[in-house]
């Protein structure tokens, strides 16, 4: 692909999420995608030698999607759930071979089917969050721990200050990964990993 041709299926993409950020405000949360730099800061506590699965959540033009497929995930391992239908066959398109589910983050057991009892070696999640009730967002995460192996982590990325759940220490611990000025808007990084 040149480079004429890269430019303009990014454009495609932003212009894809700029739609979906017009159809569903509060469910797609920003108005463009995630930038290249935070995608791979995301992606990169992937440990793809585990040769377990990856969990994404809200994948939405699939540029955290494109990362993780980066490090080596082979597509039949990712299985990223988004909410949207339009994105799921945007994603659908552009990365042949993933495990795209359209459902609900929330509603995991049904959205994840005949893989609800697997093992995942990280989860990394776009969820806006912050719109939602504390006590929703503290059940996601316990529920996102308990799918994942003891000291593996949840990536969350989010636009506001602070970590969208502080830490419950006697289920989980909170880590701040980073902070992404190269993003729209900038953005944190958070790591959230079982305490036992
Ligand atoms: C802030 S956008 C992030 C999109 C993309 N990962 C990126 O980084 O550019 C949030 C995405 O999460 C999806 N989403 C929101 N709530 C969801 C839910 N409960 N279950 C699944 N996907 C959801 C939205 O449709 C949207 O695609």
């Amino acid at each position: 692909m040149n480079m004429r041709q890269r430019v303009g299926l990014k454009f495609k993409d932003e212009i894809e999420f700029l739609k979906g950020w017009k159809r569903n405000r509060k469910a797609v949360g920003a108005i463009a995608p995630t930038s290249a730099v935070t995608a791979r800061k995301m992606a990169s506590v992937v440990r793809p030698a585990s040769g377990l699965p990856v969990l994404e959540l809200g994948p939405g033009t699939g540029v955290i999607t494109k990362a993780i497929l980066a490090r080596g995930v082979r597509a039949q391992d990712l299985t990223s759930i988004e909410y949207s239908p339009e994105f799921c066959d945007h994603l659908r398109t552009q990365f042949p071979g993933v495990d795209i589910r359209c459902g609900d983050a929330f509603a995991l057991d049904l959205a994840l089917g005949d893989r609800r009892d697997a093992q995942f070696d990280c989860v990394i999640s776009a969820i806006p969050l912050l719109h939602l009730p504390v006590a929703k967002r503290e059940a996601l995460v316990i529920d996102l721990l308990e799918r994942v192996p003891v000291g593996r982590p949840v990536v969350q990325i989010t636009y506001g200050l602070l970590s969208p759940v502080v830490a419950l220490p006697e289920q989980y611990e909170v880590r701040h990964l980073a902070f992404m000025m190269r993003n729209i808007p900038p953005a944190q990084l958070w790591l959230y990993r079982k305490t036992m």
